[in-house]
């Protein structure tokens, strides 16, 4: 068990026995392939939860090459390498994010140590999110791509996995891999599907219809439909502007698509 105590921004909170925390407050984004909008559909969501009144912590999980502080143009002074190599507490490495109103664990890329982290480091991590969810309403967690043990074990039996995919066939393998090793490890788990980068609503629906189906055949497990969010070129714009997508184009389609998901949450929170 872990004394962690995190620091929200109506004050120091700490509190201990993380495991009393409440299993949908951390939210997992995931997907096996890469380069499917995880990273910005994390932002994006931990934006409209803040909007809608919520405290919200993002955590960079992509641990080689995390890049959260990269898109909402942050330059943080302090980031997740150093509570994972013990030299500051995990409270001490929160950043907040004055365009959003929510708070963020910045991740380190092209660190050796950070893309190799051990077993032991990610217990640690594990227990920082999980003390973390006693003094936020959620915490949004953004893995990295890949089905790897060090990534399945970041991501919490906990809460709602967003599984986020496109409608390309090799994105709809890799989730329904993701999906199939994360209920091997821990049978049980809250799967959420997320179809990005829709041409249409029509589309998106065949896309969970062709996952949600394999994975009622051959795992039992039952998917749910979170949202299909569109193919929306001021994405591409918000991420090279270094700008959160909110607050740029905050009437666009995909604006609206990951608004509706953030008030799904709530609703069901
Ligand atoms: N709804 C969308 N419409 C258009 N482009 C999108 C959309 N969502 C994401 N993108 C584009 O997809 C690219 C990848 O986004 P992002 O970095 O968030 O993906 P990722 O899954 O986190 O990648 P990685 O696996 O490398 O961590 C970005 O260039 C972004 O502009
Ligand atoms: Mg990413």
């Amino acid at each position: 068990m872990t004394d962690y105590k995190i620091r929200s921004r109506s004050g120091d909170q700490g509190m201990t026995h993380p495991e009393a925390m409440t299993g949908r407050k951390l939210i997992t984004v995931a997907s096996g392939k890469g380069g499917v909008g995880k990273t910005w559909f994390a932002i994006t969501l931990s934006h409209a939860l803040a909007q809608a009144g919520r405290k919200v912590l993002l955590f960079d999980g992509d641990l080689g090459l995390a890049n959260i502080d990269i898109q909402l143009g942050l330059n943080p002074s302090h980031d997740l390498s150093e509570a994972v190599l013990g030299t500051r507490k995990f409270e001490d490495v929160v950043t907040r994010s004055p365009d959003t109103g929510f708070d963020i664990v910045a991740g380190r890329s092209g660190s050796a140590r950070m893309a190799n982290v051990r077993h032991d480091q990610i217990s640690l991590l594990r227990h920082g999110l999980l003390a973390a969810g006693q003094v936020y309403d959620h915490v949004v967690l953004d893995l990295g791509a890949g089905v790897d043990r060090s990534i399945r074990s970041l991501a919490a039996n906990t809460g709602p996995t967003m599984v986020v995919t496109t409608e390309e066939p090799t994105a709809i393998t890799d989730a329904y891999a993701l999906i199939k090793l994360l209920h091997a490890d821990r049978p049980g788990g809250d799967f959420r599907v997320v179809v990005n980068m829709c041409k249409g609503r029509a589309e998106g629906e065949r896309t969970f219809s062709k996952l949600s189906t394999a994975c009622e055949n051959f795992l039992k497990v039952k998917p749910r439909l979170a949202g299909i969010i569109l193919r929306d070129p001021n994405v591409g714009d918000t991420i090279r502007r270094q700008t959160p997508m909110l607050k740029r184009h905050p009437l666009s389609q995909a604006s609206n698509d990951v608004a509706r998901i953030a008030r799904d949450l709530i609703a069901a929170n």
